[in-house]
C-alpha cells in the first residue's frame, strides 16, 4: 500500500478503498469506486457553494486565510503595491513574472495603444437610461465588444488571446468613464496616452473644459496601489464564473461580462458600495452600538466584514487604511472613516466578531476611499472590475493552457420525485406548494 494515500471503508460493504494523495488533497473521482451495487453511479463529494472543493491547480495567487498572507506569483502583496505599479503587477499576474524595463516600456505602450473604443459602442451606451447603474452598463458594454471582435472566439490562438487581453485591460477604464459620463450627459472624453494607466482614467472620467487634464499624483498613485490589491484574488466567486463561462470555449469578452456579473453582487464585490450606504444608515458614531445588535440578531450584516478565506484581518484591507491617510492629505478628513475606525473597534472587541473570526475586508475601506476621491458609491464596483479583469484573464488564460481542464459540468444530489407518469388536466389535484 503506498504510504501517500488514505484507505476509506465503506461499512455498508465491509469494502476497503486505498486512495492516492496529491498535494495532500485526493481527486473526486477516485471516489467514483466507491459502490453498493455495480450499477451505482458511485460515490461523490457533496459541497454547496465548494466549502472544501479544489476546482484547479494554479500558480497564480496564494492566499493563507489563517494567517492574512496574500501573494501574487509568490511575491508578498505588500511589496507589489509599495514598489511596483498596477500595469507591471498586470504583467507579473498574466506572465509569471516581473518585467525588466524594456519588456514594461513595450508592454504598457500596447495597453496605451488599446484604450479606445470603437465609436459605435458610444451609440450602444446611448441606449442607457441616464439612472442605469454603471456596472449594468458594463457589463453589458464588455458584452457587445465581443460582437466587435468576433476572431476573438479564437480563444486557443496565443497571438489572438493575448490581444484580446490587451484589449480588455486596456478598455476598462475607457468603458467605465464613458458609463459615468453618460450619466451626466457630459461629452465623452477621449484616452491621453501621455498619462499613466490611472491618471488616463481620472482624465477619462473628470476632465471638462481645460485643455489638458492634470490628475494629482497621489490620487493617481494610491488609485494604481488600488488596482493592485484588487487585480486577482484566487477562486473567488466571480474568477470561478470566468473559468466556468470560458471552459465553453466562449470568447473573453462575454466571460469578463459573466465575472463582472458575479462581481456585482452585495455578496461579492457590490459590498464596497454597500459599506456606504450602511456607514450613511447608521449616521454617527453614537448608534454603533445599536447597528451591531442588529447585526448580532441577524438582522442585518456588517457589510466589509467577514471573508470565506481569510480567518484573520485581509492583508488588503490594513494597505487600503494606509492609503486612506494619503488620500485625506489631499482631500481634507471626513468622518466616514471615522466611523469605520470605530466600527471596526468595536466589532473586533465583540466575542459575535471574535467567534466566527469575521474582520474588515478589502470592501470594508475601499468605498470610504473612493469617495473622498470624488468617485460616486454606484461606481465603486467598476472600480473594483477594472483592475480585477486582469485576474479574470489570467485565471482564464490558464485554464485554457491546463490539460485536465474541459468544460466545467457539476454533478448534482437529486432530491426530486421519482418517475411518475402525466395526468389528464381534468384529473389533477388544485396546485401543490411546489417541494423544495
Ligand atoms: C469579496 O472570495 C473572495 O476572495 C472575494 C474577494 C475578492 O477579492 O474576490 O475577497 C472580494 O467579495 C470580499 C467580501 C465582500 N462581501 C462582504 O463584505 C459582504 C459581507 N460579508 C458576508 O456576506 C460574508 O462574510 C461573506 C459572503 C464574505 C463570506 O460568507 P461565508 O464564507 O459564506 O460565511 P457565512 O455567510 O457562512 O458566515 C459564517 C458566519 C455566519 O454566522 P452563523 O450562521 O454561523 O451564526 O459568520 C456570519 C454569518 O451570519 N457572518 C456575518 C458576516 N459575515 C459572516 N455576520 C455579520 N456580518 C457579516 N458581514
Amino acid at each position: 500500500m503506498d504510504s501517500n494515500s488514505i484507505t476509506i471503508t465503506d461499512h455498508r460493504t465491509g469494502k476497503q478503498y486505498d486512495i492516492p494523495v496529491e498535494d495532500d488533497n485526493i481527486r473526486a473521482k477516485a471516489l467514483k469506486q466507491i459502490k453498493v451495487h455495480p450499477e451505482d453511479f458511485g460515490m461523490m463529494t457533496y459541497d454547496p457553494a465548494f466549502l472544501n472543493t479544489a476546482s484547479c491547480r494554479s500558480a497564480i495567487t496564494f492566499i493563507d486565510g489563517d494567517k492574512g498572507i496574500l501573494r501574487y506569483r509568490g511575491y508578498p502583496i505588500e511589496e507589489l503595491a509599495e514598489k511596483c505599479t498596477f500595469l507591471e503587477v498586470a504583467h507579473l499576474l498574466l506572465n509569471g513574472e516581473l518585467p525588466p524595463q524594456e519588456d514594461l516600456s513595450a508592454w504598457v505602450t500596447r495597453v496605451k495603444r488599446h484604450t479606445m473604443l470603437h465609436e459605435t459602442t458610444k451609440k450602444f451606451l446611448e441606449g442607457f437610461r441616464y439612472n442605469a447603474h454603471p456596472m449594468g452598463m458594463l457589463i453589458s458594454t464588455v458584452a457587445a465588444l465581443s460582437t466587435v471582435y468576433p476572431d476573438a472566439k479564437h480563444v486557443h490562438d496565443p497571438v489572438i488571446r493575448s490581444r484580446h487581453i490587451v484589449r480588455l485591460i486596456a478598455k476598462m477604464p475607457t468603458i467605465c468613464a464613458y458609463c459615468y459620463r453618460h450619466q451626466f450627459g457630459l461629452p465623452y472624453v477621449y484616452p491621453d496616452n501621455d498619462l499613466s494607466y490611472t491618471a488616463n482614467f481620472m482624465n477619462m472620467m473628470w476632465k471638462m473644459v481645460e485643455p489638458k487634464y492634470v490628475a494629482d499624483p497621489t490620487l493617481a498613485r494610491v488609485l494604481d496601489i488600488l488596482f493592485i490589491l484588487h487585480a486577482d484574488h484566487e477562486q473567488n466567486c466571480s474568477t470561478n464564473t470566468m473559468r466556468c463561462i470560458g471552459s465553453a470555449l466562449a470568447d473573453p469578452y462575454v466571460s469578463v461580462a459573466g465575472a463582472a456579473a458575479a462581481l456585482s453582487g452585495p455578496l461579492h464585490g457590490g459590498a464596497n458600495e454597500e459599506v456606504l450606504k450602511m456607514l450613511d444608515e447608521i449616521g454617527e458614531k453614537t448608534a454603533i452600538p445599536a447597528y451591531i445588535e442588529r447585526v448580532k440578531k441577524g438582522e442585518v450584516k456588517l457589510m466589509g466584514f467577514g471573508h470565506r478565506v481569510y480567518k484573520n484581518y485581509d492583508p488588503r484591507a490594513r494597505i487600503i487604511k494606509w492609503a486612506a491617510d494619503r488620500v485625506f492629505e489631499v482631500t481634507g478628513h471626513n468622518n466616514r472613516i471615522e466611523m469605520a475606525l470605530e466600527l471596526e473597534r468595536i466589532a473586533l472587541s465583540d466575542d459575535y466578531f471574535i467567534e466566527r473570526k469575521l474582520y474588515p475586508n478589502v470592501d470594508f475601506y475601499s468605498g470610504i476611499i473612493y469617495q473622498a476621491m470624488g468617485f460616486r458609491p454606484d461606481i465603486f464596483t467598476v472600480l473594483f472590475a477594472i483592475p480585477r479583469v486582469v485576474g479574470w484573464l489570467a485565471q482564464w488564460q490558464e485554464m485554457l493552457l491546463d490539460p485536465e481542464q474541459k468544460i466545467a459540468r457539476p454533478r448534482q444530489v437529486y432530491t426530486g420525485e421519482g418517475e411518475r407518469h402525466f395526468v389528464p388536466i381534468e384529473e389533477r389535484s388544485p396546485a401543490q406548494t411546489v417541494k423544495a
